[in-house]
C-alpha cells in the first residue's frame, strides 16, 4: 500500500487542511477586526482631544506583536491538533492492520486465527465478529473432515465384506451357496441405504429435498409402523402401548419421510432397550402454540442416553457406546435424518432422557392452514 493511500495519512492530512483553513480564516478576520477597531479607537481619542492622532511607532509595535502572537498561537494549535489526530487515527487503523493480517492467515488456509482487540467501538465489534467467524470456519472445517472420514469408514465396511466374499467365490475358497449371496445382498442394500440417506441429508440441509406432500393421518402411520415392527418387539418381549388422539386433523406431509422419522425413532427404542422393557406411543393435538400442532411422543423405559451423549445424538454419525460396541450397530445417522425431515416440514424434534429410566422423543408437526382443526 502506498503511503499516501494510508488512512492515517489521509485522515491526518484532512484534519490538517481543515485546521489550516479554519485558523487562516480566523487570523485574517481577527487581524482585520483588530486593525479596524484599533484605528477607530485612535480616531476617537483624537476627537475627544487627546494628543496622539494616528498610529505612531509604539502602536505599530503593539499591532505587529499582537499579529505575531496570533500567528504563533495558530501554528502551535495546528501542530498540537495534527499530533493528536495522528495518534487518534493511528489507534483506529492499527487494529485494522492486525485484522488484515488475520484475514490473510485465514485466506492461506490456517482457520481459527483470532485477534486480541478489546475495544467497545465499531472496530471492537468488527474484531469480535471476525473472531466468531474464524472459530465457526474452523469448527465447520473440522466437522467436514470428520464427515468425510465417517462416510469413508461407513462405505468401506460393507464394501470390504462384499469384496472378501467375491474374492473367496472367485478363488473357490467359499462355496457358492445361497446364504453367501444373501449376505452380500444385505451389505449392498445397506450401502445403498446409506448412500440414499446421505443424499437426502445433504439435500435437506440446503433446502432442496423435494417433498411429495399429501394429506395424511399420522395415527395411521404410527399404527402401521407398530404392526410392521411387531416381530422385533415380540422377539424382545417389549410391551408396546399406543395412545392416539382421535381429534388430530390430517397433516399435509410427505408420508415416506415422516414414516422414516417414526421408524428411525422406534427402531432406536427397540434396539437400545433391554428385553422385557416397554415402549409408549402417544399423539396429541396442541392448540396453545403459535400454530396448532400435532405432538408425537415416543418413549421407552430403556437405560437412557448418557448426559454427555445427549447434545450430540442428532449429529451425523454420532453413536453412543452401546451402538458402537454392537456388531449390528447403526451408522449414527438415523436421528440426524429424522431431525432434517421434521425441520423440512416446519416442525421440531427433541429428546429427554434419564439414565436408568428411559428416553422420550417429542416430534412436533404444525397443522397446515389447509387441513382443518375441528
Ligand atoms: N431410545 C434410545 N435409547 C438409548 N439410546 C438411544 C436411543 N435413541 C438413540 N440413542 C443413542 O443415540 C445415538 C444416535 O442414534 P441414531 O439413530 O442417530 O444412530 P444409530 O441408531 O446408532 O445408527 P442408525 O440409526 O444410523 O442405524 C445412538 O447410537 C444411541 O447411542
Ligand atoms: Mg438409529
Amino acid at each position: 500500500m502506498r503511503k499516501c493511500n494510508s488512512m492515517v495519512f489521509r485522515l491526518t492530512g484532512m484534519v490538517f487542511i481543515l485546521l489550516f483553513l479554519t485558523i487562516a480564516v480566523l487570523l485574517f478576520l481577527v487581524n482585520l477586526q483588530m486593525d479596524n477597531h484599533f484605528t477607530h479607537y485612535l480616531q476617537m481619542n483624537m476627537l475627544i482631544g487627546m494628543e496622539r492622532m494616528a498610529k505612531g511607532p509604539a502602536e505599530e509595535i503593539l499591532m505587529s506583536s499582537v499579529h505575531r502572537s496570533l500567528i504563533w498561537v495558530g501554528l502551535i494549535m495546528m501542530l498540537i491538533s495534527v499530533g493528536i489526530s495522528y495518534v487518534v487515527v493511528a489507534q483506529i487503523t492499527r487494529p485494522l492492520l492486525e485484522l488484515t493480517e488475520a484475514v490473510k492467515t485465514i485466506r492461506s488456509g490456517q482457520l481459527g486465527r483470532t485477534v486480541s482487540i478489546d475495544r467497545r467501538d465499531e472496530v471492537g465489534i468488527l474484531a469480535r465478529t471476525f473472531n466468531d467467524m474464524s472459530i465457526q470456519l474452523k469448527r465447520n472445517d473440522t466437522m467436514r473432515r470428520h464427515l468425510f472420514a465417517n462416510i469413508a469408514h461407513e462405505l468401506r465396511t460393507p464394501l470390504t465384506i462384499v469384496q472378501g466374499n467375491l474374492e473367496g467365490l472367485v478363488d473357490d475358497v467359499i462355496p457358492a451357496d445361497k446364504s453367501i449371496f444373501l449376505s452380500m445382498e444385505d451389505e449392498v442394500l445397506r450401502l445403498n441405504r446409506l448412500v440414499q440417506d446421505l443424499r437426502d441429508l445433504s439435500l435437506a440441509e440446503i433446502n432442496e429435498l423435494v417433498l411429495h406432500k399429501k394429506e395424511s393421518n399420522v395415527n395411521i402411520l404410527l399404527q402401521r409402523a407398530v404392526s410392521m415392527l411387531r416381530p422385533l418387539t415380540d422377539e424382545k418381549e417389549l410391551m408396546v402401548t399406543v395412545n392416539l388422539d382421535d381429534a388430530i386433523p390430517l397433516l399435509y406431509i410427505d408420508t415416506d419421510r415422516i414414516n422414516q422419522v417414526i421408524y428411525n425413532i422406534l427402531n432406536n427404542a427397540i434396539r437400545y432397550i433391554d428385553r422385557g422393557r416397554a415402549i409408549y406411543i402417544e399423539t396429541q393435538l396442541i392448540r396453545n402454540m403459535s400454530v396448532p400442532s400435532v405432538r408425537i411422543l415416543i418413549a421407552d423405559t430403556g437405560n437412557g442416553i448418557a448426559p454427555e451423549d445427549m447434545p450430540h445424538i442428532f449429529q451425523y454419525f454420532y453413536r453412543g457406546e452401546k451402538s458402537r460396541s454392537r456388531k449390528s450397530g447403526g451408522s449414527g445417522i438415523g436421528l440426524a435424518l429424522a431431525r432434517q425431515f421434521v425441520l423440512c416440514h416446519g416442525g421440531s424434534i427433541r429428546a429427554e432422557s434419564q439414565m436408568g429410566k428411559g428416553t422420550t422423543f417429542y416430534i412436533i408437526l404444525p397443522v397446515n392452514k389447509d387441513t382443518s382443526v375441528s
